[in-house]
């Protein structure tokens, strides 16, 4: 499905690309796009697509077959970057099967000055590197190359506003993602992702609400709001807005579908976003809400401005207004000069929030952040344990989660059918199967839960 929101600022390109690609290729040429990293990355690869499919490409997952591949590219760990060095130097044997293949490599890791100067010296089979604030101006890139220009390398970071008017391929059923901002002004002190990404830019209401509209209209079942921290979302724009305020305007949209977001940052999660979140029917009851450490003396080093105390104070507040709401979160193990005693507090954290999941990562040095410069006496295998403690504790606590739902009621998105049972996810964002016919696929579902193992067990009724 090709959403065109209005005139594209390349269409004087896409037409040049198409007429192009119709002199030269018999059938339609393939392209390839592969994503790292977060739903940003998806998002930004679906208006690739987007773009791609407006130039005549059709989309394959083959890049032995492919006529351009793209690998959009993530930054926020080395395990992410090793992937993608891994995954481009494969590349080159089909480089020099298909020599008219285009490869290009974008995202964020080539915004990193040494990451671009080692693709552009040791890379020589990698046709086209472009940064994350570019990715609109694909068919330019594919008609310069296609004209004669050897290689192509745009990294600017003007942190001007997002483009609007750029085709989207949505590639996820009836999920879908509208990015509301894009950059991050907070710099924590171990995060690459301010330095790759820019200055913090939120789009009109009036163009989300557009989206938005579009997307219901087609049937869309679930919107995903994505930001790097939508908390902040409305700063710098002209008119009279908030995060609290835009979930309000989207959820007045007719029709029955749910409403996600993501990165809440502790810090500015206020208590009109919470309110906002109670009144709202078609808002999760769930926030995912990174605490990365329970110590105040790590978080204050990592620059998150915000504490032990503070968090819990929120937690307790989004619990007051909405008692069923769960939590989920993303938390750092040893970060520079973490103690024991501060993997302590990590762990107290744990036990007192009772998360129903956690996305647990083994501290990563990253080049060019203030974090990069302390000390870390700590050893790997000390690191190691940590992260084995607190995958254990945290399996219980999901135990617990999934325990208290025996009973209760909750309204499932159908996502997949296998064997006569019915997957997909209730608005607490936990996961539910229960015994159904295939047509439930893309509706929601009262079930009632039964049983917890896993997953939660339930009964349509
Ligand atoms: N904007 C989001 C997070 C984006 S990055 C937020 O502020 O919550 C996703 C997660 O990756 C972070 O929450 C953090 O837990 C992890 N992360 C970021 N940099 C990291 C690093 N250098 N090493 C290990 N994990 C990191
Ligand atoms: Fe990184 Fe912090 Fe920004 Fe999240 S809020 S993207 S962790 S700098
Ligand atoms: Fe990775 Fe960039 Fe997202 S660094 S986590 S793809 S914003």
């Amino acid at each position: 499905m090709i959403r065109v929101e209005k005139s594209v600022e390349q269409a004087v390109y896409i037409n040049r690309v198409r007429d192009i690609l119709a002199s030269r290729y018999s059938d339609k040429p393939r392209a390839v796009v592969t994503t790292f990293g977060c739903q940003q990355n998806v998002s930004d690869s679906q208006r690739l697509k987007g773009l791609l499919l407006s130039m005549g490409y059709e989309l394959t997952e083959d890049p032995a077959k492919a006529d351009i591949v793209i690998f959009n590219t993530c930054a926020v760990r080395e395990h992410a970057e090793d992937r993608v060095w891994g995954n481009v130097g494969s590349m080159k044997k089909y480089k020099e099967q298909r020599r008219n293949m285009i490869l290009a490599v974008c995202g964020c890791m080539v915004q990193q000055k040494q990451v671009a100067e080692r693709f552009l010296k040791s890379y020589p089979y990698v046709d086209m590197i472009f940064g994350t604030q570019v990715g609109h101006r694909l068919p330019e890139f594919i008609y310069r190359r296609l004209t004669g220009e050897r290689r192509i390398c745009e990294l600017a970071l003007e942190n001007k506003p997002a483009e609007e008017g750029v085709p989207v391929y949505n590639d996820g059923g009836f999920k879908g993602f509208i990015p509301i901002m894009s950059g991050c002004d907070n710099f924590c002190s171990y995060c690459i992702v301010p330095y790759v990404r820019g200055r913090e830019r939120s789009r009109a209401s009036a163009a989300i609400l557009a989206e938005a509209r579009q997307m219901i209209a087609e049937g869309f079942k679930e919107i995903m709001l994505l930001g790097q921290n939508v908390n902040s979302y409305g700063k710098g724009l002209d008119e009279d807005i908030s995060f609290a305020k835009l979930l309000r305007m989207i959820n007045g949209i007719p029709g029955e579908f749910r409403i996600k977001f993501m990165t809440s940052n502790p810090k500015d999660c206020g208590e009109d976003l919470l309110d906002a979140m109670r009144d709202c029917e078609k808002v999760e009851r769930h926030l995912h809400l990174p605490f990365q450490s329970g110590s105040n003396g790590v978080l204050r080093r990592m620059n998150r401005k915000y504490t032990f105390e503070s968090y819990c104070d929120i937690v307790n507040a989004a619990r007051e207004r909405m008692p069923d709401i769960t939590f989920t979160s993303d938390v750092i193990v040893g970060f520079p000069n973490e103690s024991e005693e501060d993997f302590g507090k990590t762990l107290e954290l744990v036990g007192k929030v009772g998360f129903s999941a956690l996305f647990t990562f083994i501290y990563s040095k990253r080049e060019g952040t203030p974090a990069a410069l302390m000390e870390d006496p700590v050893t790997r295998e000390e690191k190691g344990r940590r992260f084995d403690r607190l995958l254990k504790l945290q399996e219980e606590n999901a135990k617990r989660v999934l325990g208290s739902m025996i009973g209760k009621t909750v309204t499932v998105l159908c996502e997949e059918y296998s064997g006569g049972f019915v997957f997909g996810k209730d608005e607490h964002q936990l996961n539910v199967k229960f015994p159904g016919e295939e047509g439930l696929i893309g509706n929601f579902a009262k079930v009632k839960v039964t049983a917890a193992e896993e997953i939660l067990i339930g009964e349509k009724i």
